[in-house]
């Protein structure tokens, strides 16, 4: 059969350790920042380097076999796609965050707020379930920013190391949801043989984590 395709991010917080992944796996392949196809020599597997957020529908779409990517993205995009394998690293959390000097005390006083974000469908969920009504901003990057140029009253983003927030002056407010990698595939393609020899290899890798 053809080679499988597998997608992981170009670039950014899982990059590394799903290049790592994939070597301690035994597979032998370049790893140009450059370039965005890279072929494996001794396993019939083509790694593709992508945005991660463009991860999901490409393995929905059967564009790419099997796909490297953080739960936070999956639920965002509510794709249709099959569940291989957490990959224990990559762990973060959805956060709201507030600026440092903020008078905002419990989740409820974001109601009539604004809240600046990247994840809009996982924000409106979390909004709904605790019944408060807020305004969305849908940004698709740099969200961390945005209170300080008085675009909104709080954000929703991944927090790892708090790093982020930090250097911006902004404090965590509430917990949203819980992140880490994970293995996905296209529908049916956990039949295929080499799909189980990865898998294998790979739970042989996690366990010698342990
Ligand atoms: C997240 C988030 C922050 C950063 C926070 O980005 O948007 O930029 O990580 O990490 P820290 O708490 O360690 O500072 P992500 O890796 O999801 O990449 P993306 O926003 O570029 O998709
Ligand atoms: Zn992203
Ligand atoms: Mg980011």
């Amino acid at each position: 059969m053809s080679s499988l395709k597998i997608a992981i991010q170009k670039s950014g917080r899982l990059n590394e350790k799903s290049v790592e992944l994939l070597k301690n796996c035994g597979l032998t392949f370049e790893n140009y920042k450059s370039s965005l196809i890279s072929s494996v020599s001794n396993f019939p597997l083509e790694i593709l380097f992508l945005r991660d957020d463009d991860i999901p529908e490409y393995v929905q779409d059967g564009i790419a076999d099997l796909g490297i990517v953080g739960e936070n993205v999956i639920s965002e995009t509510g794709v249709n796609v099959h569940f291989l394998q957490r990959l224990g690293f990559g762990k973060c959390t959805l956060k709201i965050a507030i600026p440092n000097e903020s008078e905002l005390v419990q989740i409820n006083d974001l109601e009539g707020r604004a809240i600046a974000t990247s994840y809009p469908n996982i924000l409106k969920k979390y909004l709904s379930d605790n019944q408060i009504n807020a305004t969305i901003r849908t940004i698709s990057g740099s969200v961390e920013i945005s209170p300080g140029l008085g675009l909104s009253d709080a954000i929703c983003d991944i927090v790892s190391t708090g790093g982020t927030l930090k250097s911006n002056g902004l404090k965590p407010f509430a917990d949203v949801m819980s992140s880490e990698a994970i293995l996905i595939g296209k529908n049916g393609i956990e039949e295929e043989e080499a799909v189980k020899e990865l898998m294998q290899r790979i739970q042989s890798v996690l366990k010698a984590k342990e």
